[in-house]
């Protein structure tokens, strides 16, 4: 005789059951189906295997970097007329457009603590009415490498060795003091802001070079500056180090929370913009991700405001799962020839066909709010399918198709032999001239030391000659004194 236990679950409602995944009503969520009260499991309780089976494939593999992280929806206003240099619509005065942020470190893997010195990425997605605009950018307005091939061994570096599966300073000094275009992001890394106190207290930054185009046709070089209205906050090495253990959550709780409280973290979005014929000649090739461009040149110009006021209702659905790429682009919008940015735009959907699926597209966080066209069709988990029309272009029974020819409005002219090699140099292009100048004149005494401090710390802790000694010297082609003074502190402790 069937027992229903109303009693005993306070709240519990026996007239809407829970179901099976087919739709059926569960006679149990606490007991399986046995042969007697004692006796052996049946294969045939369904709901027990179903539930089983699906609790195995609970798991989607994790972002290759970027693994943890969380993020907020939102809305970006804009406040200023920047329509002289783009015509995307999202961009145009006035406009608002709802958005998605994603914050994230780099290395650490799911469950990794937020407060470990690291990178933060700086994810925004935005549903414009011409597609979705993504902005994949960083807390940091450079980078470690100029060049994806090296990125996938960058990663490697920064993650576990093979044998103890340890992280390990001695392979990341040995990779970074062997790539020494990494002085810049590096130098930056071991500064304070390698530590954001919470993702409410750090900038964003496209770190690369895109690309802008108006009404007219004309074109411009541009980099986007996202500055946090909470202003920047740090931590200290002993309080990053203190949260580690006591809460690794740190971060997301912390953005978690303040929304819950209807305390809206703001960011104000600036550009810089450079004329497209100044790229040839500027003292920096500003297709070099290792390098910034002087604000004094192309100062900043102020665009708008994006504020986050949502939390996601259902963070592995609306988070884990949010797919978010530099090849996201809207008309009015470019990239640019620089090497990384041309690597990502292929990486990016790759690794979500991998991670979420073929059709990730289809998943209401990815969906743009445009009508999609596209003969992509099938694979795992198609959902939206475009009925009986034509599946393919061109077709003489209705279904639209596009044929443009001739020079597209977001290109760039380029010539010469198939090489493998660097970027062309430009006057003032060098590995460590940028990273010398943050060290020396943008950081205090104050932060300089504490500098010195966080990578004699690093440096002291297994690593090994000769990475010790690369190590040394690539600190003194930053800076002939910081540089001595790691040494003397590495050396003191050995
Ligand atoms: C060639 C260089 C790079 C490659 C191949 C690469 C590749 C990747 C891949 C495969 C992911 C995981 C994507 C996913 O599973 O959804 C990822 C995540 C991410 N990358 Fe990169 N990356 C590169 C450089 C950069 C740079 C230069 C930046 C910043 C300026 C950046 C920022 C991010 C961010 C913020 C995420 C996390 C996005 C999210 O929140 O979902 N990456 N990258």
């Amino acid at each position: 005789m069937t027992q229903h236990t109303d009693h005993e679950y306070p709240g519990h409602d026996s007239t809407k059951p829970s179901t099976t995944e087919s739709g059926a009503p569960r006679e149990s969520d606490a007991h399986s189906l046995s042969v007697g009260a004692d006796g052996p499991l049946m294969l045939h309780d369904v709901a027990l295997v179903e539930k089983l089976a699906r609790f195995d494939r609970e798991r989607v593999p994790e972002r290759s970097p970027h693994a943890k992280g969380s993020g907020a929806f939102g809305e970006l206003e804009v406040t200023e007329d920047v329509s002289a240099y783009t015509k995307a619509d999202f961009l145009q005065p006035g406009k608002k457009t709802p958005m998605l942020a994603r914050f994230s470190t780099v290395a650490g893997e799911l469950g990794s603590p937020d407060s470990w010195r690291d990178v933060r990425g700086f994810a925004l997605k935005f549903y414009t009415e011409e597609g979705n605009f993504d902005m994949v950018g960083n807390n940091t307005p450079i980078f470690f490498v100029r060049d994806p091939m090296k990125f996938p061994d960058f990663i490697h570096s920064q993650k576990r060795t093979p044998d103890s599966g340890l992280r390990s300073n001695n392979m990341q000094w040995d990779f970074w003091s062997l790539s020494p275009e990494s002085a810049h992001q590096v130098s930056y890394l071991m500064g304070p802001r390698g530590l954001p106190k919470t993702w409410r207290n750090m900038n964003g930054y496209s770190s690369h070079t895109y690309m802008w185009i108006n009404a007219e046709g004309e074109k411009f070089w541009i980099q986007y500056h996202f500055h946090t209205d909470q202003g920047v906050e740090n931590m200290t090495n002993e309080e990053a180090g203190q949260l580690a253990g006591e809460d690794g959550d740190i971060h997301r709780r912390d953005l978690f929370e303040a929304i819950e409280r209807g305390d809206y973290p703001s960011w104000t979005f600036y550009v810089q913009i450079m004329p497209y014929e100044e790229a040839k000649t500027y003292r920096f090739n500003p297709f070099d991700l290792t390098k910034t461009w002087s604000k004094k040149d192309y100062p900043l110009i102020k665009v708008g405001k994006f504020t986050l006021n949502e939390n996601p209702s259902n963070h592995f659905a609306q988070i884990e799962q949010a797919a978010f790429s530099p090849s996201n682009m809207v008309p009015g919008t470019g990239i640019s020839p620089d090497k990384m940015l041309l690597g990502r735009v292929f990486s990016y959907p790759d690794a979500q066909r991998n991670r979420i699926g073929t059709n990730f597209n289809q998943l209401p966080v990815n969906a743009p709010v445009t009508k999609t066209n596209s003969y992509d069709k099938e694979g795992q988990m198609q959902y939206n399918h475009s009925g009986n029309a034509p599946v393919y272009a061109p077709n003489s029974y209705g279904r639209s198709y596009e044929d443009t020819q001739g020079t597209i409005d977001n290109s760039w002219e380029s010539d010469g032999e198939l090489v493998r090699s660097a970027y062309s140099l430009h006057a003032e292009d060098d590995d460590f001239g940028q990273a010398h100048t943050l060290v020396r004149e943008v950081y205090t005494e104050e932060e300089r030391q504490g500098l010195i401090e966080t990578v004699a710390g690093g440096l002291s802790d297994g690593v090994e000659e000769p990475v010790l000694s690369n190590a040394i010297k690539y600190w003194k082609n930053i800076d002939a004194e910081v540089g001595q003074a790691i040494e003397d502190k590495v050396r003191s402790r050995a």
